[in-house]
Formats: structure tokens, sequence, C-alpha cells
């Protein structure tokens, strides 16, 4: 059984706010100077009032919009209540019966739900395989289109595929790529678009026709520290997903505040104002590395979800426990969420966390990593 917790005492090395944004109140003092400076303009309310084509959509959206198309160098962009929402709205309007679908083993939920709406054919790869993902290309055919769905920074892992070897398969075997950059955004960028993910970051490598072959899904919970997601790509894709994408058709759009939020904080981003956060937050996932590696541990990550695989489950549960016991939060993964055999200590590195709570949290691992 499942069950909810609310544990705020323990050190926070389990959410996903990378940048810290929410616990230092960097964001609750953004939100109060919105307030103030748009509280008193009836384009900005609280609630929406109806889904954006029925009387719920207001300027702060668009504005978003465009905010984020300026930041991830897109063409145009549609913002969705929820990363859940974009990838099951997106892919289940865009994808259909016939259609071939190539999903990187450990893609997320959302991205599969989506599938499983839109009857396409999901076939799995192994995980960041692209030899595997070659041979499939070429010898599953079909007469409809061909899609590869993966991950900028996955999930569980914390390890990124190769980019450009995805795109190269897909300019070959003519698929396109839906790429969720969830846990990308805010590690992941370039001087002219910092923390805009990991496409934005290898952009001069990847080709003005990028976005001929890719959409992106940039889910904003993660190191941006609030909700929503944009999905981005050519021009048409905006116009075809307000028309098909069902959970943006029918369900309330977000609070125009917040989308507001969401103007305010990639305007951040844009301005650099968030560089010396995006430096801490690697500089800890390097120290930490370090670490790990002393103590002969093994963890796949290249970004701020460092997980240490241990194996068995007990174990995995036990080493929670005893961190709890001492005032830390870092969760067990187990099967099914990871396959049987890989149970992991999920731990999430943020900018604030200090070099002497990093060394506390690996010495309290330390007695179990070779038991
Ligand atoms: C890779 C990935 N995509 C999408 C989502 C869903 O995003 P949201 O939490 O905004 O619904 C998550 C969140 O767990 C995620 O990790």
């Amino acid at each position: 059984m499942r069950s909810l917790r609310y544990e705020p005492e323990l050190l926070d090395f389990s959410s996903n706010d990378y940048l810290c944004l929410n616990r230092d109140g960097s964001h609750s003092e953004l939100l109060n100077s919105l307030i103030c400076e748009t509280g008193v303009e009836s384009n900005v309310t609280v609630g929406s009032t109806g889904s954006r084509l029925i009387r719920g959509h207001w300027p702060s959206f668009e504005n978003a919009e465009e905010e984020f198309n300026r930041w991830a160098r897109t063409p145009d962009s549609l913002l969705f209540q929820s990363g859940y929402n974009a990838n099951v709205g997106a892919l289940s309007a865009l994808t259909g019966p016939g259609d071939l679908v190539f999903c990187d083993r450990l893609c997320h939920a959302s991205l599969l739900d989506g599938i499983r709406l839109s009857g396409a054919q999901k076939i799995y790869f192994k995980h960041n395989d692209l030899n595997h993902l070659e041979s499939l290309l070429a010898t599953k055919s079909t007469r409809r289109r061909k899609w590869i769905l993966s991950e900028s920074v996955f999930s569980m892992d914390g390890d990124v595929p190769d980019l450009k070897g995805l795109l190269d398969l897909c300019r070959r075997y003519q698929a396109t790529l839906y790429l969720d950059e969830a846990h990308a955004l805010g590690f992941f960028g370039s001087e002219e678009s910092p923390g805009a993910g990991l496409l934005a970051s290898r952009r001069a490598e990847l080709g003005d026709d990028v976005f001929d072959h890719a959409i992106i899904s940039a889910p904003l919970g993660k190191a941006p520290g609030v909700m929503g997601a944009f999905v981005a790509g050519d021009k048409l894709l905006k116009d075809y997903l307000i028309n098909r994408a069902r959970s943006f058709v029918f369900s309330t759009a977000q609070p125009p505040i917040l989308a507001a939020m969401i103007g305010a904080i990639i305007r951040r981003f844009r301005n650099h104002e968030y560089d010396h956060r995006m430096a801490s937050l690697r500089k800890n996932v390097s120290y930490i590395k370090s670490l790990i590696a002393e103590l002969h541990l093994v963890s796949p990550s290249d970004s701020a979800i460092v997980p240490i695989v241990l194996g068995e489950t007990d174990k995995c549960l036990q080493v929670s426990e005893h961190l709890k016991n001492h005032g830390m939060d870092v969760r067990a993964i187990r099967p099914p969420t990871v396959p049987e055999g890989s149970s992991r200590l999920r731990i999430t590195i943020h900018s604030c966390h200090s070099q002497s709570e990093l060394d506390r949290l690996m010495e309290l691992i330390q007695p179990f990593a070779s038991v």
C-alpha cells in the first residue's frame, strides 16, 4: 500500500525543487510581487473560469508561451495544465492506429498512457540503446507514421540519451522524436538559453531543421518549481493540439496568475538570474558523485537525479528508514517502478545543499555500501 507523508522537518533529498526556488522563498517573493503588480488588473485572475477554448483564455497564457519560445528557441508552443496532461493529451492526439511508437524502456508513465489512449502500436527499445532502436526501425514497417519517445533526463536513473543519435535515426527512418525535457530544465542549457533543457543546450550541433523532426514536452514542476507544461514544435503543432488534444480541450485552464508566474520565472532564467543556482547545483552533483565513487557504489546519473542502485528492495527500504531516523528524506524506489533487482535510493540534489550535508548523507549510507 502506498501512503502519503508530510515531513517538512526532514532534509529534502527527494523533491524536484533542484534550484531551491520554493525552499528558500524565492518563488513566494516573486508571487507576492506579481500580485502587487497585477492583482488590480482584471486580466490576471485566480480562476481561469473555463477551458481555453471557452472563455478560459487569458493574455498571460500567450505571454508565457511567447516567453518559452524565446527561451527554448522553439517555433511555437502550447501551455497545458501539467506534464501528465501535456503528454497524454499531445501523444493521444498526434499518434493513432497504424502508427508505430518506439519507446525507450524507461519512459515515464504519462508518455506510455498517451500512447495507450491513441491506439498506436507501442514497441519498446532497450534503455538508451540506439543499436537496438535502429534494428527495430529497420525491420518494423507501417504505411503510417513512426515515432520515437525518449526523455532528456530519465526520472529514475538520471541519465541522458544520445540526442544527436536519436535525431539522426529520425532523419534516416522518417520518424518524429517526442522528447520529454521535465528533468533537464534548469540543469542543461546554453548561454543563449540558460536552463532551457537538453535540446537547447545542443542546438548548435543538431541543425536548424531540428523541429522538422522533434517535438518537445517541457513540464515545469521540477527545477522551475511550478506546475504546467509546454508542448513545442513547428508552427502547425499548436493549432493541431488546440483542436485535437482532449486534455486541453475538455479541461479548465490553469489559473492565469500561475501562467503569469511561469512567464516571470522564464524571464528570470533568460536574464541569467538563476545562473548561480544552476552552477551550485552542478557543483553539488559533481561532489556527491565523487563521494559515491569513493564508496565504489553505482550511479548512472548525469543530472540532479543521483540514484544509488543497491539492488535488493529490503536493503533499500532499510537504508531509507535509517536516513529518515537521522533526519534525511531519501526515498527507496523499488519494482514495479524500476526493474526487478535494481531497487535504489533516489537522491535528488539541490543547489542549496551544503557540502557538509552531502558528506553527512554519504556517511550515513556508507555502512550499507558493502553489506
Ligand atoms: C519525465 C516526466 N514527465 C512528465 C511528468 C509529469 O509532469 P507533471 O508532474 O507536471 O504532471 C513527470 C513527473 O513525474 C516526469 O518525471
